[in-house]
């Protein structure tokens, strides 16, 4: 359901109306959005929720993971994600360090999300400690998505960027997980890389509505990153994602002609410069050149 930029006061969506919708069958659209053109853009295109995800460590920020982005850069970002989404629910994830150390800083952490940044729900990764955590916010009134599978934060501990869930053994704990998520309050859960088969499983154990990426389409819905979506950056990309354009070739393009056309004098044309009234241009002139006669054509 794409909304038109004409409409964008469209009405908000709660999170009980996201709950009916999952509850009614329809499929949760979610996407990543870090800056205030582009959650626009998503909230405009009828995206359902967007995500603040700590994914801007790599994908806005230059990092190598997501382990080193702080509470100030999530703040910054989702701030300006708040300025320009009307819609769509907005989830800011809460980076490494914001919610482990104690459950007072966590509930600290989320209640500056949601008073300072806008967000309408904070993401935390896990099922450990983050059980812990989850009630506390819940009673701040803050809205919880929990994250299980592979979580980015902690993927050293994983042994890397690897599909989680593949043995019978580890399929059954992401179950367990879940279903404990689901316990402790969460609104929804973002399952991401495991076999499609555990990602099933694991919907029909929860009431709550899932959300996969590399997790198959039994879910209740679907997150793709805003950079892999488009196709912004060049290389190689994780199996699951799905270039839905190829925007970075489009960008360098438009950079190139660009370039060309400054070095060739051929931008700006008269188009895209501003005139002035003759007379005040005579003027000028003869204020800078006295000694030529009013009037006088150059
Ligand atoms: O940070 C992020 O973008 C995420 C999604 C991949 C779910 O957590």
């Amino acid at each position: 359901m794409a909304i038109h930029e004409s409409d964008h006061a469209a009405q908000k969506l709660t999170l009980p109306a996201i709950t009916e919708m999952a509850r009614r069958g329809e499929r949760l659209v979610m996407v990543t959005a870090y800056d205030a053109p582009s959650a626009r853009l998503a909230d405009t295109a009828g995206v359902d929720i967007v995500l603040v995800g700590d994914s801007a460590g790599t994908t806005m920020l230059g990092y190598d993971s997501t382990v080193p982005v702080t509470m100030d850069e999530m703040l910054l970002f989702t701030r300006a994600v708040s300025r320009a989404t009307r819609r769509a629910l907005i989830v800011a994830d809460m980076p490494l360090g914001s919610y482990q150390i104690s459950e007072e800083t966590a509930v600290t952490n989320a209640i500056r999300f949601a008073k300072e940044a806008g967000a309408d729900a904070v993401k935390l990764e896990g099922a450990g400690r983050t059980l812990t955590r989850i009630g506390g916010i819940i009673d701040a009134g803050i809205a919880v998505m929990g994250h299980i599978g592979l979580t980015p934060q902690s993927a050293t501990k994983l042994g890397g960027y690897k599909a989680q869930g593949r043995t019978a053994a580890a399929a059954r704990r992401l179950i367990e997980e879940a279903q404990a998520l689901e316990r402790a309050g969460c609104f929804s859960i973002v399952l991401e890389a495991m076999p499609a088969t555990v990602a099933s499983r694991i919907t029909e154990a929860v009431q709550i509505p899932t959300i996969g990426i590399g997790a198959g389409a039994n879910c209740g819905g679907q997150v793709l990153v805003w950079h892999d979506l488009l196709g912004l950056i060049p290389g190689p990309t994780p199996r699951f994602v799905k270039q839905y354009a190829d925007t970075a070739s489009t960008i360098r393009g438009a950079l190139e002609t660009y370039a060309r056309e400054v070095r060739s004098g051929t931008f700006p044309e008269d188009r895209h410069t501003y005139g002035m009234p003759e007379a005040e241009r005579e003027q000028l002139e003869s204020q800078l050149n006295p000694r030529r006669p009013t009037g006088a054509r150059r």
